[in-house]
Order: C-alpha cells, then sequence, then structure tokens
C-alpha cells in the first residue's frame, strides 16, 4: 500500500506517537460518545484495545495516554488495579484475572497505526461506543 492508498479514516496514530509513553489512547466515530481505545508497543509490535476494563467497563486511565506499570511492562486499570499483558490484553492479576480487553486488529503501514483491513470500523463503534 502506498502513501496514496492510505484511508486517513482508518489510521488511528502515527507510531511514532508511541515514543513518549509506549501507548496512545485513539477515538473511533463522533459525538459525545466515541469508541475509545488505546493502542501500546508489546515488543516490535503494537497492539490496540478497547479502552474497557473487564472488571466494571470503565475506562482503565485517568491520565491521558497513561495504560502502563512505571516499569512500562504491562498494562494496568487505574481503578482496581488489574493488570494485563501487552501482547494478549489478558487479565493476570486483579479481580479481573483470565478475563482479556477486546483486542482491535491493526497494521503498521508507512509509519501509521491502522486499522486492519477487514475490520468493520462502523460495528465496532456501535458494539463499543459510549
Ligand atoms: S475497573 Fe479495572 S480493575 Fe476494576
Amino acid at each position: 500500500m502506498s502513501s496514496d492508498e492510505i484511508d486517513l479514516e482508518r489510521v488511528l496514530c502515527r507510531v511514532a506517537e508511541l515514543e513518549a509513553t509506549g501507548c496512545r489512547e485513539f477515538r473511533l466515530g463522533g459525538g459525545d460518545w466515541p469508541l475509545k481505545g488505546f493502542i501500546v508497543r508489546a515488543g516490535g509490535e503494537v497492539r490496540a484495545y478497547i479502552n474497557r476494563c473487564p472488571h466494571q467497563s470503565l475506562s482503565l486511565n485517568l491520565m491521558p495516554d497513561r495504560f502502563l506499570s512505571a516499569d512500562n511492562s504491562v498494562i494496568v486499570c487505574s481503578m482496581h488495579g488489574a493488570i494485563f499483558e501487552k501482547a494478549t490484553g489478558l487479565c493476570v492479576a486483579g479481580p479481573c484475572a483470565g478475563r482479556a480487553l477486546a483486542i482491535v486488529s491493526v497494521v503498521v503501514v508507512a509509519g501509521l497505526v491502522m486499522l486492519a483491513e477487514g475490520v468493520d470500523a462502523a460495528a465496532l463503534i456501535r458494539r463499543f461506543a459510549g
């Protein structure tokens, strides 16, 4: 895919925007209640998750773009401390251990993190917005 062919509506962020905190929030859809998600570096790859904790369906972060532990090794829910693997979204400790964040398939193209081909953005918004 060349940069001329990129559908900008499917771009979630630039890879470079992950440098500061290792993760980055994104929104899909408009209005007051868009879908809220976040992208995280996991080794040499990136993952995207819906920003909704499986414990009580709350947003995981209190501060913008802050989802990780102090050593950046895991995702931490700010509400009650659930800990999730960055690569899988699986909760490995806390009140929702064994459950997982909802993953959004993404690809990196020309330095951009984009919804993967076949991901129905409208369906995602219908399911997770709010
Ligand atoms: S809402 Fe995330 S641990 Fe309770």
